[in-house]
C-alpha cells in the first residue's frame, strides 16, 4: 500500500479527557438508507447522513444509476428514488473505494438488473474475498465474475462483473447457508431476493447486524426473521416501497474509540451522544464492561427503528477479557480497539473465533499484533485470534506504526498513543476519513494533543 499523505503524532495525555461529543452517523445504516431510498417510490429524507468516504461511495454509485440526491445541509440529504425496477445502467465502472459493504451489497442488487455493472475498488478492496457473495448469487442464476484472488485459490476479488439477468429470465429461489455470520452476505442475498422468482431463505451461524432486515420490514418487504434465519417471499408483493424518513444514529463502532480513550486516560469522563445500540452491534460495550470499564448507557430512545443511547465512559479497574463465540460478529469491527483495552489490563486477554479479521481492510490479527508489539505489549498470534499479555503498570512504549491503510488500526494506535511514554507516530492516516473524518478534531475536543504531520 503506498504511503498516505497524512501522518498523525499523538502526544501522551497530560490531563484527563473530558467532554461530551457526537460521532459520525452509523456507516452500516447509512449505506442501507441511501440504497433503499434509491429503490423507493418518491422522495426520501435522510437526516444525519455521514460524509465518510464509504457512505459517499455508495451514494455516488446510486446517483450514477439514476437516483437523485439533493443536499439539504452537511448532514441531511433528500433522495428521489427510481423504484425497484428503475435503476439504469451506469456509464462506466462503479467505484466502491475502500468499502466492502458497498461492493458486496451491490453484488446482490446489481446481479438482478437487466444491465451489466462493473465494480471496482481501491488496493485493499481489490484483495478482499468476494466468493462469499458470488456463490449464493450464482446459485440462484445470477452472473458474478471476478478477478482471481492473488493469494487464495478458488477465491475471486474485484474488479467484478455483475449481471445482467438474461432477457426473459429471472433469479430463482434460494436457500443459502453461510459459513460466516456476515451482514454483508446476508444483505446481498436479501437484495437479490427482492427481484427473485420464489422465496429466499438465508441462515447464518449466529445473528450478524440486522439493519437490512429492520429497514426492509419498515418498508413493507415480506420478510420473516427467526433467530439467525431470514426468509423473504415476494409472492404477491407489489414491489412498491414508500419513501423513507429516517435519522441515522451515531456509529457505535466510532464511539468505541472514544469510550476506550476515556477508559484508559486516568481521571477521564467521556460522553458520546446519540449512539446506535442495536443489540447486534453492542458486543464491544459488553466486552468493555466485562473488562472493567466504568460504562453507563442512558437516555435510551429510538431513531428510525434503531435503538439509540448516550454512552458515558470512565476508567475502572481493568481486567483481562475473553472474546469469542457469538460475541465476535456483534463486535467484529471493534476487536482492534478491544486490543487497546487488553494492552492495559492485567492478565492475558484471549480473542478466538475471529478468523474473519484476517479478511477485513487489513489482516487485523497480524496488523494488530504488530501494533501491540510496537507499543511494547507482548502478544501471540493465533489462526483465529490472539493472546495479549496486558501491561497495566507504567506507560506503553511510544511507537512508530503503520496503519496499513486500515482506518480502525490507525484510530486504535492513536488511542494507545495517549497512554504511551512519548509521542507516537502513526503513518498513513488518510484512511480514517472512510469512517470518522472528524476523529482528530473529536480527540482534540476531549483535550488530547494530536498533530497532523
Ligand atoms: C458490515 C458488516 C460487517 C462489518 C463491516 C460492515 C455491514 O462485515 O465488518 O464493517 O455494514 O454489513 P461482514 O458482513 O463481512 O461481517
Amino acid at each position: 500500500m503506498p504511503r498516505g499523505v497524512t501522518d498523525l503524532v499523538v502526544h501522551p495525555a497530560e490531563r484527563p479527557l473530558q467532554g461530551s461529543v457526537p460521532v459520525p452517523s452509523d456507516k452500516s445504516i447509512g449505506h442501507r438508507a441511501v440504497l433503499f431510498s434509491s429503490l423507493c417510490n418518491g422522495r426520501s429524507r435522510i437526516r444525519g447522513f455521514s460524509r465518510g468516504e464509504d457512505n459517499v461511495s455508495t451514494m455516488r454509485a446510486l446517483q450514477r444509476m439514476g437516483a437523485t440526491v439533493t443536499d439539504v445541509s452537511k448532514t441531511e440529504i433528500l433522495v428521489d428514488g427510481v423504484g425497484l425496477f428503475g435503476l439504469k445502467a451506469p456509464d462506466g465502472p462503479l467505484d466502491c473505494g475502500n468499502s466492502g459493504t458497498t461492493m458486496r451489497l451491490f453484488v446482490g442488487l446489481l446481479a438482478a438488473q437487466t444491465f451489466e455493472s462493473v465494480l471496482v475498488g481501491d488496493a485493499s478492496l481489490t484483495r478482499r474475498p468476494m466468493m462469499r457473495v458470488a456463490k449464493p448469487i450464482r446459485d440462484r442464476g445470477g452472473r458474478v465474475e471476478g478477478a482471481p484472488h492473488p493469494t487464495k485459490a478458488a477465491e475471486i476479488t474485484a474488479p467484478l462483473r455483475v449481471g445482467p439477468v438474461p432477457e426473459g429470465r429471472e433469479l430463482g429461489p434460494l436457500e443459502a447457508v453461510s459459513e460466516v455470520a456476515s451482514a454483508q452476505v446476508k444483505s446481498a442475498v436479501l437484495l437479490s431476493g427482492l427481484y427473485a422468482h420464489g422465496p429466499t431463505i438465508f441462515r447464518e451461524p449466529t445473528v450478524s447486524r440486522d439493519h437490512t432486515e429492520r429497514m426492509m420490514l419498515a418498508l413493507g418487504v415480506p420478510l420473516r426473521v427467526v433467530g439467525p434465519i431470514v426468509q423473504l417471499d415476494p409472492a404477491g408483493w407489489s414491489g412498491e416501497m414508500p419513501p423513507l424518513d429516517v435519522e441515522i444514529p451515531g456509529d457505535v463502532s466510532a464511539a468505541a474509540f472514544l469510550v476506550t480513550a476515556g477508559a484508559l486516560v486516568a481521571g477521564s469522563r467521556v460522553t458520546v451522544r446519540g449512539v446506535g445500540v442495536n443489540p447486534t452491534r453492542t458486543g464491544f460495550l459488553e466486552i468493555a464492561r466485562d473488562m472493567g470499564v466504568a460504562l453507563v448507557v442512558e437516555n435510551r430512545g429510538d431513531m428510525g427503528g434503531e435503538p439509540v443511547a448516550d454512552l458515558h465512559a470512565a476508567p475502572g479497574p481493568l481486567r483481562a477479557g475473553r472474546v469469542g463465540g457469538e460475541l465476535v460478529p456483534r463486535a467484529v469491527d471493534e476487536i482492534p480497539i478491544v486490543c487497546a483495552l487488553a494492552a492495559r489490563s492485567p492478565g492475558v486477554t484471549v480473542v478466538r473465533d475471529a478468523a474473519e479479521l484476517r479478511v477485513k481492510e487489513s489482516d487485523r490479527i497480524a496488523t494488530m499484533c504488530g501494533v501491540l508489539r510496537a507499543f511494547g505489549v507482548e502478544c501471540e498470534e493465533l489462526p483465529d485470534g490472539m493472546c495479549i499479555q496486558g501491561k497495566p503498570e507504567g506507560k506503553l512504549s511510544a511507537a512508530e506504526v503503520e496503519s496499513r491503510g486500515d482506518h480502525r488500526i490507525a484510530m486504535t494506535a492513536a488511542v494507545m498513543g495517549l497512554v504511551a511514554d512519548a509521542p507516537t507516530m502513526i503513518r498513513d492516516c488518510d484512511c480514517i476519513a472512510t469512517s470518522f473524518p472528524k476523529f482528530v478534531g473529536t480527540l482534540r475536543a476531549l483535550g488530547a494533543r494530536v498533530d497532523v504531520a
